[in-house]
């Protein structure tokens, strides 16, 4: 028998893109390929790209240039570009980079296998449509290998909101959201192949409407239906916008217990000044009434978000309105990030914040919010919170899982195994986890 092919993915960005690595390979699973963990054995190597902030492009090609000494020792090498550099960039990629042999955009990962075999003949292979049909379910394979315990999902792509920074909509297009069948089946998948958590996916994961048996269901219909699968004991979803923060989902937050105690909620800003011209359609006050309103449905939900600062024409006032509200709100996580320019966004034609001032501004609001989070942190300890566990930690006998509350939780106990999901009282807050030991008595 041949030697199966390889291929080696290298992922950027969201985790959006980790889904669709893994489908990306499944499918090539389809067409003779195993994944290699390295691109010097690789028969194909794929760029999985990422355009959210700046000079994504140039760091396209410079990886890119870094393959010249493979592919010249292996001429049959086929080096692919995918994500959403290659949907922003196109054919300019291969008349950039002649080594590119194909660029797919990201709704047209179903035909990466058909790509590949064109490639295989010498041609190229360019392919950034937004088609109607469900990719993901061409990609799905029916794969039954067991996995880690938990896995992305995705249900819902792309953005109609337009926020004035972001490429998302141009790269990602149009939001679609997926079938509820197509989704509670893959559910199902992944929970016999031994998944105990599913994070939901969608750049606009909370305005979902995707159709179901009686009409479009809402997210929080999504969630309920995934409540009754049997095996499946933790539900998140990830990224929501403050405006499609529906009653019925924030209600499900108190209400179901597989929906796991964490928010991630972007504001970007606290300035409805910046708010306004970011196209973000909500306020700093309507936030934080928002807020108001889950933390009444699930008093200890533990709250995250997005920041940009350095905004076009943020002025000093304008950030000290968004260090305002993260006192207001109390953080147990954020993303912050510098402003960058977008092009063909329509920040991007705006006066800009001067590198220096918006680099001091980032350091101010990484300084707050770093202590909230240690705060947070540190509120844990003497609690007991219950860990699924992931995987081995860096320590013999160790083993690292996360809480309810997405917190990295170290035990170190011979016993638990990858998928248990144990009590564990937290004794100490490090940097970035938390440790704990094993409450036996009440172990599941
Ligand atoms: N500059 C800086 N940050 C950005 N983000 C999106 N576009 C930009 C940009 N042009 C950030 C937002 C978003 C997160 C995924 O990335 O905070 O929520
Ligand atoms: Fe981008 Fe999110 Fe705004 Fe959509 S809602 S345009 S994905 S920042």
């Amino acid at each position: 028998m041949a030697e199966p092919k390889k291929l080696f993915i290298k992922t950027y960005g969201c985790q959006m893109n980790v889904y669709d690595s893994e489908r990306m390979a499944e499918a090539m699973g389809g067409a003779g390929y195993v994944e290699t963990q390295t691109p010097d054995d690789a028969d194909m190597i794929l760029l999985n790209t990422c355009h959210i902030r700046e000079k994504a492009a140039e760091k396209v090609y410079s990886e890119l240039g870094r393959f010249r000494e493979l592919k010249d020792a292996k001429p049959d090498l086929k080096i692919g570009v995918a994500g959403c550099v290659a949907q922003a960039e196109g054919e300019e990629i291969m008349r950039r980079q002649p080594l590119v042999d194909l660029v797919v955009g990201p709704q047209s990962y179903h035909r990466l296998p058909q790509m590949e075999a064109k490639t295989r003949d010498g041609a190229k292979a360019l392919d950034t449509d937004f088609p109607e049909d469900d990719k993901f379910d061409t990609l799905r394979k029916r794969a039954k290998a067991k996995r880690g315990p938990t896995a992305f999902l995705t249900v819902q792509e792309g953005c109609d909101k337009f926020c004035a920074f972001c490429v998302v909509p141009y790269t990602r297009g149009a939001e679609v959201s997926r079938p509820a069948d197509r989704i509670l089946e893959e559910a199902r998948e992944l929970v016999d192949r031994g998944v105990r958590e599913i994070t939901l996916l969608g750049q606009n994961v909370n305005a979902y409407h995707g159709a179901g048996p009686a009409g479009d269901m809402t997210l929080a219909q999504l969630i309920w239906e995934l409540d009754k699968i049997d095996g499946l004991a933790r539900i998140r979803f990830t990224t929501s916008h403050p405006n499609d923060m529906a009653d019925d989902l924030i209600e499900a937050h108190g209400t179901c217990d597989k929906l796991m105690p964490y928010l991630h909620l972007p504001v970007q800003s606290g300035s409805d000044h910046i708010l306004k011209r970011m196209n973000r359609s909500h306020t700093a006050e309507s936030y934080l009434r928002l807020i108001e309103r889950i933390r009444a449905a699930r008093p200890d939900i533990l709250m995250s978000g997005d920041f940009i600062v350095g905004f076009p024409e943020e002025t000093e006032e304008d950030f000290q309105a968004t260090m305002d509200l993260i006192e207001e709100v109390n953080y147990g996580y954020a993303y912050s990030f510098k402003y960058s320019t977008r092009p063909g966004t329509p920040a991007a034609e705006r006066s800009q914040v001067d590198e220096d001032v918006k680099s001091e501004r980032l350091q101010r609001l990484q300084a707050l919010i770093t202590q909230q989070q240690r705060a947070a942190q540190e509120a844990m300890v003497g609690r007991t919170v219950n860990v699924l566990f992931e995987k081995p930690g860096r320590q013999d006998g160790q083993m690292v899982g996360k809480s309810e509350y997405l917190h990295a939780v170290h035990v170190t106990d011979s016993t638990i195994q990858s998928g248990d999901i144990v009590p564990v009282k937290i004794v100490e807050s490090g940097a970035n986890s938390l440790s704990g030991e094993i409450l036996r008595q009440a172990a599941e």
